[in-house]
């Protein structure tokens, strides 16, 4: 008789996903309760998050929803509170919101800068610094921050999207530093384009035609397509899992061989 065997270590662990209710976050979200962990979904979309919820219950998991702005330091530090309250503690945190705006610096306006730092850069900060506590408390855990490939080069009409990610690269590895202490492990994913709705939304932005823009977000990579939310969700699974449990600072692109 073949024995089940949890590779990944995840039954019975806790894990906040912000950004959880659309796109990489909803796909991870999905991938971590098929293994057995709890969610907890930190999102302004509450009409979209409790979908998700919904979703993730009807195939036998466990989540909850949290109405979270990671921009604001009271939502991450009662997202933190409550998945305390619901499940004892956090194990993993996955600081996934983000939002882009593809203009140069001379077309930016103040307000778009400071929003695409606030929400990619400033909430990874804010919900860490709530989380972190609860998850040493508990003997360590494991925190994924999104990067993006533009983390690692320039993008074109990107500006703070670019600026905003290649600080979420090197905010990983000072965070890795400091918590390994705690038995905290600290990765970053730097996805390349992946088909979600932000993606989609580029091509509204950019004013192209959004066929031809997924098309042409193909093109260069080895592997000769954009990526799936799935994708993602499962490189994640292997930072969130025990199968990385020597893995800290590092930077993992998923991206169909782009950046190669
Ligand atoms: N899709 C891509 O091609 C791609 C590539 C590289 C990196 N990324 C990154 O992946 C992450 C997820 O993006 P996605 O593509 O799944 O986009 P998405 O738009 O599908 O999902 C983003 C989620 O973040 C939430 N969000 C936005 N602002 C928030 C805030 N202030 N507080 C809490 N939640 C907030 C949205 O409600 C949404 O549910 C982002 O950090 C993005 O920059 C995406």
């Amino acid at each position: 008789m073949t024995q089940q065997i949890d590779v990944f270590g995840l039954k019975g662990k806790t894990a906040i996903i912000t950004g959880g209710a659309s796109g990489i976050g909803r796909a991870t979200a999905q991938c971590l309760t098929r293994f057995g962990a709890n969610v907890v979904i930190a999102d302004i979309g509450e009409k979209q998050g409790q979908v998700t919820v919904e979703e993730i219950r009807n195939a036998g998991g466990e989540a909850q929803f949290v109405s979270c702005n990671v921009t604001k330091a009271e939502d991450c530090e009662r997202a933190a509170r409550m998945t305390q309250e619901w499940y004892g503690g956090i194990d993993i945190l996955f600081n996934n919101a983000g939002v882009i705006r593809r203009k140069t610096v001379v077309e930016l306006e103040e307000q778009d800068w400071d929003l695409v730092i606030d929400v990619s850069l400033k909430g990874a900060y804010l919900l860490s610094k709530y989380a972190i506590p609860v998850m040493a408390a508990g003997g360590g855990g494991s925190i994924i921050n999104t990067g993006s490939g533009w983390g690692l080069k320039g993008g074109d009409q990107a500006a703070a999207y670019c600026a905003a990610k290649a600080g979420v690269v090197n905010l990983t590895k000072a965070m890795a530093i400091d918590f390994g202490k705690d038995n905290i492990r600290v990765n970053c994913v730097c996805p390349g384009d992946t088909d979600t709705p932000l993606l989609r939304e580029e091509a509204v932005q950019l004013a192209v035609e959004e066929g031809a823009f997924l098309a042409s977000s193909a093109v260069g990579r080895p592997l000769e397509r954009i990526g799936t939310p799935q994708d993602i969700a499962n490189a994640v699974l292997f930072l969130a899992s025990d199968l990385s449990q020597w893995v800290s600072g590092s930077v993992l692109v998923v991206d169909g061989g782009g950046l190669a």
